[in-house]
Order: C-alpha cells, then sequence, then structure tokens
C-alpha cells in the first residue's frame, strides 16, 4: 500500500519569485557595517552620525543563514557593502561561509579601497569573486576635500594589490559631481585602461544621506559623453552584461570599455532584480525605500527556514518599488530625507543600505 503524500499548508514556492512588475529576486546586497573611515560628500556630508547598536548586527552565521534562504528563492548573485565593509572584524569568515553555497553565481564586494592592499589576497583565497573599487579623484588634494582625509595612495596601492591577487573583471566606481571632478573623466579613463579595470561614472544620486545634494550638480549621462566625444572622438554604445545591470556600456574608439550609471536622469527601475540587507537585518526592496522587512526579528524569533522564505516570497510578490522613476518623476527634486529624519532613522542612510 503506498504512503499518502504529505499534507503540506503552504503551496510549493515556484521559482523565479516575481514581484508586481514581473521582475525576479536575482540580486541582494549585504551591507555588514555602517561604519566607514570616509566621509565622501555625496554620501556622509554631515559632522554627527547615529550609529547602529553593536547588538543589533547581525552574526555572520545569521548572514549566511539568510543569504542561503535567499538563494533558495533565486538570488544568485550577492554584493558585499557597507559603510566600507573591509572594517567589518573577519570578513573573509563571512566570504568563506557565503562562498560555500554552490547557488551563488556572483560574489563580490564594493569597497573604497583605503584597506584593500592587506586584504586582497585573504578575500580572494576566501571565494570574493569579483571587486569594486570606488575612486572619484586622481588628485590627492580633491581626495581630501571630497572624503575629508588622505587616501589616494592607500587606494591605488589596493586596486594594485586586487590586481596581483588575480581579481578578474576590477571595476572602479566614479562619482561625477559638476564643479569636482568633471574635468577628470578622461584621466580616470586612462588610469582605468592602463589598471585593468572598468571605470563605471555614476550620477551624483538624491539618495539617503546626500543632504547636500541639487540638481545643478547632477553631471549627467549626456555631458559626460559629449565630454568624452570631444577628447576621443566617436562614442559606441554596447549591448548591456545583462539586462539588470545598472551601467550602460561604451566603448572609444582606441577599444576602452566603461560604462556610466545613469540612475538620476536614466533610471533602470524596470529591470530592478535588487534588494539590500542592512547590517542588522532590515531587507530593503528598493534603494529609495523608506522601510524594510524586519527579518533579523523574524530570524531571531526562532522561525524556521520556510517561514522566512514565505515571508521573503510575500514581501517580493507584493513589491511594486520604482524609486528612482518616481523621483525623476517629480517637478522639483530636492534632498531626498530631511537632516532630522536621517538621525532618528539611521537605516535611510545610504552608508547604511549599501552603496
Ligand atoms: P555589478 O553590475 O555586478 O558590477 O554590480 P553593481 O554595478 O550593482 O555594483 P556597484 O556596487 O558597483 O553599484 C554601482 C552603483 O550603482 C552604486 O554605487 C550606486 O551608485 C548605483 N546603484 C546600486 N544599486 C542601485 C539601486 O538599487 N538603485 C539605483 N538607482 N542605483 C543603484
Ligand atoms: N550618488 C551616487 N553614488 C553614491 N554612492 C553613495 N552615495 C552616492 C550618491 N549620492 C555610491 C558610490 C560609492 C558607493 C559606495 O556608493 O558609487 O562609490
Ligand atoms: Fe564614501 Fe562609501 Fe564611506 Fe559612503 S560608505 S563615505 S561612499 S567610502
Amino acid at each position: 500500500m503506498s504512503m499518502a503524500p504529505a499534507i503540506t499548508t503552504e503551496p510549493a514556492l515556484t521559482l523565479p519569485v516575481l514581484d508586481r512588475f514581473g521582475r525576479p529576486l536575482r540580486s541582494l546586497r549585504v551591507s555588514v557595517t555602517d561604519r566607514c573611515n570616509l566621509r565622501c560628500a555625496y554620501c556622509m556630508p554631515e559632522p554627527q552620525y547615529a550609529w547602529l547598536k553593536r547588538e543589533e548586527i547581525l552574526h555572520f552565521e545569521e548572514i549566511a543563514e539568510l543569504v542561503e534562504i535567499f538563494s533558495q528563492l533565486g538570488v544568485d548573485n550577492v554584493r558585499l557593502t557597507g559603510g566600507e565593509p573591509l572594517l567589518r572584524h573577519g570578513l573573509a569568515r563571512l566570504i568563506r561561509m557565503l562562498a560555500a553555497n554552490e547557488r551563488l553565481r556572483e560574489l563580490s564586494l564594493t569597497t573604497n579601497g583605503l584597506l584593500l592592499a592587506g586584504q586582497a589576497q585573504s578575500l580572494r583565497d576566501a571565494g570574493l569573486t569579483r571587486v569594486t573599487v570606488s575612486l572619484d579623484t586622481l588628485r590627492p588634494d580633491r581626495f581630501r576635500s571630497l572624503a575629508h582625509r588622505d587616501g589616494l595612495p592607500e587606494v591605488l596601492a589596493g586596486i594594485a594589490a586586487a590586481r596581483r591577487a588575480g581579481f578578474a573583471h576590477l571595476k572602479l566606481n566614479t562619482v561625477i559631481m559638476r564643479g569636482f571632478n568633471e574635468d577628470e573623466l578622461g584621466a580616470l579613463l586612462e588610469l582605468g585602461r592602463d589598471l585593468g579595470a572598468e571605470v563605471r561614472f555614476i550620477e551624483y544620486m538624491d539618495v539617503g544621506g546626500a543632504t547636500r545634494w541639487s540638481m545643478e550638480q547632477v553631471f549627467s549621462r549626456d555631458e559626460m559623453l559629449a565630454s568624452l566625444e570631444r577628447r576621443y572622438g566617436a562614442i559606441e554604445r554596447l549591448a548591456p552584461e545583462e539586462v539588470s545591470a545598472p551601467a550602460t556600456r561604451f566603448r572609444l574608439r582606441d577599444g576602452t570599455t566603461f560604462g556610466i550609471i545613469s540612475s538620476t536622469t536614466h533610471p533602470f527601475c524596470r529591470a530592478c532584480d535588487r534588494a539590500r540587507l542592512t547590517p542588522d537585518g532590515l531587507w530593503l526592496l528598493c534603494l529609495y525605500a523608506r522601510d524594510g522587512v524586519n527579518l533579523k526579528a523574524t530570524l531571531r524569533s526562532g522561525a524556521g527556514r520556510d517561514q522566512i522564505a514565505a515571508t521573503i516570497a510575500q514581501a517580493w510578490s507584493a513589491r511594486r518599488d520604482r524609486g528612482a522613476e518616481e523621483r525623476q518623476a517629480l517637478h522639483a527634486r530636492g534632498v531626498l530625507f530631511p537632516v532630522e529624519d536621517l538621525r532618528r532613522n539611521p537605516h535611510l542612510e545610504m552608508h547604511t543600505r549599501g552603496g
């Protein structure tokens, strides 16, 4: 006599989980700390910050458990961010834990590069697949005025160490702000070419924490292309690496490729498959989200994998976020959050939700 099939209360999950606009959940950015050793003007321009409490921060085991559940729901691309992720003590141990998850196709890191020279090899050995380094200027005086400390030599040494450690597809992220560094487009592109790293120019975004943002300071993708075309001649637009990739890629006549992330003037919400986990386990479904799902509370209340997976799948199925498009549609566009709101709620900050 054959056994009757077990009765399940939850319907079986069908992959991938799609949101209300048919967007799959594929990419998770995990911010491992809200702390940073720089104070970039586009991210942390205030003199004082409210930090997350130490006991609220997820342990590596908790992050790995959540990533495991996300990967069962279709996430195959995980990026570690911060704050500055290399400030998180023992990060290579977390990478080793995550790298053991065979469902992950990419396990990457976005860093400001200051501490990279000393850690590149151990990160690579632990199983990190790709590294992106933020580099906004090649002029030490500008570096100091942007980031409120010196550090350009350390960042360049970090990029070189990442090459030596064998990271392929290195990327450099450069936020371009009018009146600050738009005259360095060519120099940064050439440095990237010489180092074998692809530069991505990023439009200054009105994200949480950017309390000095104004539309006048946005140097747009069209302006970047016009400036580069004057210097290098015709520029060819390339097919995207992936439909959901935030950068549009281009090629100069000499073959140098670069990207532009133009989320301020050309949002990519329509293809957005990414979500964010804050260091204390708040799951945000959009870069511009005001609130999220408290997965740490669910996890620490003793919920099992199936229950957490159901919570995630249910929230993603209801997702309608398209924050950057909504911002673009505004007539008058100013800072996203008043500074008092940021002080009351650090989860609104870009350095908490992952740059
Ligand atoms: P790969 O495509 O895998 O290289 O990763 P990525 O480009 O997503 O990673 P990276 O951390 O380099 O992101 C580049 C920049 O794109 C960020 O620093 C942000 O400025 C911007 N960005 C990242 N995520 C979002 C998002 O969800 N929405 C918007 N509007 N911009 C984002
Ligand atoms: N505009 C654009 N990019 C930003 N980042 C942080 N704040 C902003 C902003 N206001 C991104 C940068 C930086 C990464 C860590 O976060 O790309 O390199
Ligand atoms: Fe700069 Fe990144 Fe630190 Fe923000 S988190 S201050 S962007 S280095």
